[in-house]
């Protein structure tokens, strides 16, 4: 019998070194996405897909994470005085049923891998998607609902995959694949960052998972793998064969906001996306890249 998905990890304990030094004092995953912060999308993503249970997989300096679930008390009450009722509407969209998030801390940043092993007992029996903040994936149907489906659809282990240009694949984990319905893939074999001529494919994976509790066994030994770093793909590679393992070709279009221009692409497709801001925004680039004016034309 297939387990309902109901608990999802989020590991955001990462030192961020890439937006050094926007991320000295102030975690990555609060950096803001138009007025969102990442691991906002995160947990919304994951409400979409019927997620009840939240772990959040921190270290030093993150504390603002936490907090941005708490309920701002004294803010939404002045907000309400003051009458500004969309204000308080966004900040209460974040409420989280009481219980719902739990933290575990990693110390030290020793992997993604180490970092999912460190939420085992949240875990329990039961399977579990990841979503990694920094990944944030525009879609009419939300990826990790995407995942969840095709979960329930096959049991066993389901990531979400996307071509990438084999020049890049030694940035990501890549999938050997069997079976292919150009929707479902079967996952033969898994490889963290190989380099573009030893990759068995130009399929990777992206920051969506759903896993069984099983692969903390192999999360345990600890090995090392790729940058010396406890990998969650050598883990997950262990599974296949042993549970029904597919990547899922997901609809939408996602953006690597770990990387600067990621970050920026992101900022720039979500407030197309919205009413408010698009044809200001929309007036700017076409003035400012495509005819070449420069700041004050
Ligand atoms: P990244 O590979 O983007 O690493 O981690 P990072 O440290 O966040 O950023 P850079 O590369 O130094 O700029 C992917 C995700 O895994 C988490 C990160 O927080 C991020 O959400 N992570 C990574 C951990 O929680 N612990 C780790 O040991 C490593």
């Amino acid at each position: 019998m297939i387990k309902t998905l109901r608990k999802a990890v989020l590991p955001v304990a990462g030192l961020g070194t890439r937006f050094l030094p926007a991320t000295k004092a102030t975690a990555k995953e609060m950096l803001p996405v138009v007025d969102k912060p990442l691991i906002e999308y995160a947990v919304d993503e994951a409400r979409a897909a019927g997620i009840e249970q939240f772990c959040l997989v921190t270290g030093r300096g993150k504390t603002a994470l936490v907090e941005h679930f708490d309920i701002a008390y004294e803010l939404e009450a002045t907000l309400r005085e003051r009458g500004k009722h969309a204000e308080l509407r966004a900040l209460r969209e974040n409420h989280l049923p009481p219980g719902a998030i739990a933290t575990v801390r990693q110390q030290e940043p020793l992997g993604l891998g180490h970092a999912i092993w460190c939420a085992r007992s949240f875990i329990g029996d039961d399977p579990f998607a990841i979503l990694l903040p920094d990944d944030l994936v525009l879609a009419d149907v939300p990826c990790t609902r995407q995942l969840a489906d095709a979960y329930h659809e096959t049991g066993g282990c389901v990531v979400a995959v996307a071509e990438v240009p084999r020049a890049q694949t030694s940035r990501y984990g890549i999938l050997d694949i069997g079976r292919d319905d150009g929707r479902l893939v079967e996952v033969r074999g898994l490889v963290e960052k190989p380099r573009p001529e030893d990759a068995p494919s130009n399929l990777s994976i992206i920051g969506r998972y759903v896993l069984v509790p099983e692969v903390i066994g192999f999360l345990e030994r600890m090995d090392r793998g790729a940058g010396g770093e406890v990998q969650l793909t050598d883990a997950m590679a262990k599974l296949i064969g042993r549970v029904p393992f597919h990547g899922l070709r997901y609809q939408g279009r996602r953006f690597d906001c770990g990387d600067k221009v990621g970050f920026l692409e992101a900022q720039i497709a979500f407030a197309l996306k919205r009413p408010d801001m698009a044809p200001a925004v929309r007036a700017f680039l076409k003035n400012y890249v495509t005819d070449g004016a420069g700041p004050d034309a």
